[in-house]
């Protein structure tokens, strides 16, 4: 009889001062405690949408960078935040260009399956959260799209996984109950994240957060921190994102170090299947780089990608998406957008372009990614050596005209050297064997690039001479015979 009276007061007492726990189900198994080659827990905190020189220059990132190693050449995907969550633990974004609730079939695996092969315990802490595996949308400052297993019907279809997506007070209990897993991803709300309120603000709370756990013994034992950024803040960059590694896993000697070698979103689970020894998801992550401590302990060599300049990883998952087709009125909005943004000193106007698609469609190709405009190309027969003059119309194909034109081809700089311009050209230079030469007026230095086609400079008269003073003083005319092979 006593004894049950203090198991009533007790268990009172504990309701009364227990942490806001997620409420409905919840995972209340034993931690599991495989050992890795470099780290025995691995604990991912994602904050949103900074540039990397931005984070750079905030005082609270500079110093988590001085109490880890600073990865300087680390990249994110692009075109949104949840495909790169998606990525983060799938191993690929698996053409998602959007933030909508979206869900993966069941058959796709994801890296807690292979987690699951060695009983590594595992779970996500996703701060707002309004119960353990909330399917909604958005409750709060807790938004969906940045949670990365639920989005996979393999963890949302399964009731003992959704009991592992949990909130940020769970975490609390899990830690001073020695219940913390082995792999856990961290999202913090969209406003500590820096999402809504900026990195000046989402720093501030990181730090707040982190600091006295980087001080916890027991949280740091043999702990992989990794800070970073879902992806950087401009859509006109190489996808470069703030990243430190930090924990009881890091060499002290290490500390306030950077690390130069590429890695990217993807390389949290390759460097998950090298430490822990599991098999890979056979994705993106395959290849990706292993973080430097894990591939010292496992032998692994890593390949730096030395030039990286034009790869825009931050579209990697797109290429394949945007396609030439054929131009249509609609498009020649965005195309005026494109042409403004790429020649803004060589302006035409819409009706100009408008005109052109009218009197010789054949030679008007789009080049689109879902609904934006990316790219255009311009191109009809004219009379030998007479192209018409920058921003006029042209009124009429001339019957007479034995030369072909190509006026103006176009890709904004997102969308270059992944072969497209040579998929259009070779397109128009397919209508223009009807005519025994193509021309063009090459500006900007593109000599070179043309030659590639068996374009080269001829020699002009006076009057086309005129004619090209108004493209600037680089402009050239080039000709290719049409008998030549693609
Ligand atoms: C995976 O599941 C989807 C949806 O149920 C189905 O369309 C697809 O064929 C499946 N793929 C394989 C390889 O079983
Ligand atoms: C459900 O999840 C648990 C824990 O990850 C796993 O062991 C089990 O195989 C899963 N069940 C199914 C049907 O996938
Ligand atoms: C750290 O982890 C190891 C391996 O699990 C364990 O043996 C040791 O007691 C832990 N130390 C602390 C301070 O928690
Ligand atoms: C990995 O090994 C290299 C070569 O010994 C060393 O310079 C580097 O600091 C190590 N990196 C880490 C993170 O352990
Ligand atoms: C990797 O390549 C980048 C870009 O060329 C370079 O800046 C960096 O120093 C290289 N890092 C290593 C570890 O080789």
């Amino acid at each position: 009889m006593a004894r049950s009276t203090i198991i009533l007061v007790l268990s009172f007492a504990l309701t009364a001062v227990a942490p806001p726990f997620t409420k409905g189900p919840r995972a209340n198994e034993p931690a599991s405690d495989v050992p890795g080659a470099s780290f025995n827990r691995i604990f991912q905190i994602w904050m949103e949408n900074v540039d990397f020189e931005v984070a750079a220059a905030d005082e609270n990132m500079k110093w988590l960078a001085e109490n880890g190693i600073l990865l300087t050449n680390f990249y994110a995907g692009k075109p949104s935040s949840h495909p790169n969550y998606v990525g983060a633990v799938g191993g690929d974004t698996f053409g998602l260009q959007n933030d909508n609730v979206n869900n993966i079939p069941a058959n796709v695996s994801t890296v807690v399956d292979l987690l699951d092969y060695k009983g590594i315990s595992w779970a996500e802490y996703m701060e707002g959260i309004p119960s353990a595996g909330y399917q909604g949308s958005r409750s709060g400052n807790y938004v969906r799209k940045h949670n990365p297993l639920i989005t996979y019907d393999s963890v949302s279809k399964n009731s003992t996984r959704l009991e592992r997506i949990k909130s940020l007070a769970d975490f609390d209990h899990d830690l001073s109950n020695n219940m913390l897993p082995q792999w856990a991803f961290f999202a913090p709300d969209i406003k500590n994240d820096g999402h809504d309120t900026g990195i000046g603000y989402g720093a501030r709370w990181l730090r707040g957060w982190l600091e006295p756990l980087l001080k916890n013994d027991h949280f740091m034992n043999g702990t992989l921190v990794i800070v970073t950024f879902d992806e950087d803040g401009s859509y006109d960059k190489i996808n470069r994102v703030y990243t430190v590694l930090l924990g009881g896993a890091i060499d002290p000697a290490l500390r306030g170090t950077t690390d130069s070698m590429y890695f990217n979103h993807y390389s949290a689970i390759s460097s998950v299947s090298a430490n822990w020894d599991l098999p890979s998801l056979g994705r993106w992550d395959c290849n990706a780089n292993i973080f430097s401590s894990v591939a010292n302990r496992t032998n692994y060599r890593n390949t730096n990608i030395s030039s990286y300049e034009g790869l825009w990883w931050n579209e990697a998952n797109s290429p394949a998406m945007a396609t030439w087709g054929q131009m249509s009125a609609g498009d020649i909005a965005g195309l005026v957008d494109v042409a403004n943004g790429i020649h803004p000193d060589l302006p035409e106007s819409d009706y100009v372009f408008a005109e052109r698609l009218k009197l010789f469609p054949e030679g008007c190709k789009i080049l689109k990614q879902g609904d934006e405009v990316c790219g255009y190309a311009i191109s009809h027969p004219i009379c030998y050596h007479h192209p018409p003059a920058l921003d006029s119309l042209l009124g009429e194909i001339a019957p007479d005209a034995d030369q072909y034109y190509i006026h103006d081809i176009a890709i904004l700089p997102r969308f270059r050297r992944r072969g497209l311009a040579g998929k259009c050209i070779s397109t128009l230079l397919t209508v223009a064997r009807r005519y025994p030469t193509t021309c063009l007026v090459s500006v900007y230095e593109t000599v070179p690039f043309w030659a590639r086609f068996g374009f080269v400079a001829e020699p002009v008269d006076e009057v086309l001479l005129e004619k090209l003073r108004e493209y600037g003083e680089d402009a050239k005319y080039l000709t290719r015979s049409n008998d030549l092979d693609l």
